[in-house]
């Protein structure tokens, strides 16, 4: 079987979907690994150190997207090439981000081609699937590095500091939605001096913002029961969104810095810091809106753009991960080499779609689109003859 990694075409995507100890690990399971020169360059991997780990360097992305398996990071899209789901082998496989559940055109066409294809966003949330979810290790990486752009961007320092020049008062930093970034946010700038908060509506969260040495916000709401079965926040009614913007709108005036990433699978991000907020916060605070890209948490938010509004600059940028792009790209490497370890048995893509990971992040397979989730039902477990070159094994 062969892998191909093309290089992303996505603009300002630096990372990689395989880095070179990720290739030496693939290798090692029995496939062939062809990798577009050139695709790790921006993530600081060069050519010779894929060849070194054991993939054969192609030019061009049309071999690449050939292969039995394509990784990709971004979902395919338009190159000057053509569209990149028209240069896939037919009845091939992809696993990559897809957007399912917000960007149904890619999904058709991935059907159309009649690829069996794998959304690293539905990867289940479960323990035996930890080390493949991709998207925990790059909002990892998001949460992070919002707090270095807010630190950048603030025109005073995070810690508190006597010194013989008086007296610098710490920043107060306010983390609202407290998931995978949010928890590395509080960390990360806990670790830079800042005076930490956090406020998310599932309330197994109070105890970890807690432990990471953050205060959480109590707001006089009731959410009710709020996660899900998955782990992840419930829509709640407009009506507590109302009363959510004008609780929190105090403490964000207060705040020199509000990273926001409060997100509901499937929907627009919900609304909850309205302007006047922003207009009442000190000139120079930042806002880093981690939700940009589907709508923002802040009514002034503007995807991939800084806005200045009132002394306030809020930051909208959509691709977090893709400006540490080495790490980020190591991570999602990890989760692909995890991942492709469960569904390869012997070197060959064995698809057990009973099985709650490769059912559950299966978004297309021979022509249909066939996740539950997404509208779709599963076929029974089977060997993809076409992207494996093996037998089929009903079952
Ligand atoms: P996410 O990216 O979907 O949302 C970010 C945060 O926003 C969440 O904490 C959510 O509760 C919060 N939020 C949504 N609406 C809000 C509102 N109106 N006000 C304030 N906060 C709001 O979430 P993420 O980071 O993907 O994590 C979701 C959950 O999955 C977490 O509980 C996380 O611990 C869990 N998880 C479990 C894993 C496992 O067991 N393998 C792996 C990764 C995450």
């Amino acid at each position: 079987m062969i892998i191909g990694v093309p290089k992303e075409i996505a603009p300002g995507e630096r990372r990689v979907a395989l880095v070179p100890d990720s290739v030496k690990q693939l290798v090692g399971l029995g496939p062939e690994v062809v990798v577009e020169s050139g695709a790790g360059v921006e993530a600081g991997f060069e050519d010779t150190a894929y060849a070194e780990a054991g993939a054969r360097i192609v030019e061009g992305a049309a071999e690449a997207l050939a292969a039995d398996l394509v990784l990709k990071v971004q979902m395919p899209g338009e190159s000057a090439a053509g569209h990149e789901v028209d240069s896939l082998r037919e009845g091939g496989a992809l696993i990559s981000f897809l957007k399912p559940l917000d960007q149904t055109d890619v999904t058709e066409r991935l059907a159309a081609r009649g690829t069996t294809a794998f959304s690293m966003e539905l990867m289940p949330r479960i323990t035996r699937a930890q080390s493949m979810d991709a998207l925990s290790s790059q909002s990892t990486i998001a949460g992070y590095k919002s707090v270095l752009m807010a630190a950048d961007q603030l025109p005073r320092i995070f810690p508190m500091l006597v010194t013989a020049a008086g007296t610098l008062q710490p920043a107060r930093l306010l983390v609202v939605g407290v998931g995978v970034a949010g928890l590395q946010a509080l960390g990360t700038a806990k670790r830079l001096g800042a005076i930490t908060y956090g406020y998310d509506t599932r309330a197994v969260v109070r105890e970890q913002v807690e432990s990471l040495g953050a205060r959480f916000v109590e707001l006089d709401l009731d959410a009710g029961d709020s996660e899900d079965s998955g782990g992840y926040a419930k829509a709640q009614s407009e009506e507590f969104y109302q009363r959510q913007r004008a609780e929190l709108g105090k403490h964000v005036a207060a705040s020199d810095v509000v990273i926001t990433t409060a997100l509901v699978p499937g929907q627009p991000a919900p609304l909850l810091i309205e302007a006047d907020a922003v207009r009442a916060m000190r000139p120079g605070s930042v806002i880093v809106d981690l939700a940009a890209e589907k709508g923002g948490n802040c009514e002034l938010t503007r995807a991939d753009e800084n806005v200045l509004d009132s002394g306030v600059t809020i930051i909208g940028h959509t691709n977090l991960p893709a400006e540490v792009p080495a790490h980020a790209s190591q991570m999602y490497g990890k989760n692909l080499v995890t991942f492709l370890d469960h569904l390869l048995e012997e070197g060959v893509l064995t698809l057990d779609f009973e099985d709650e990971i490769t059912g559950g992040a299966v978004v297309t397979h021979a022509g249909q689109l066939v996740n539950e989730r997404l509208g779709g039902s599963l076929p029974k477990a089977e060997t993809a003859p076409d992207a494996s070159g093996a037998e089929g094994e009903e079952g």
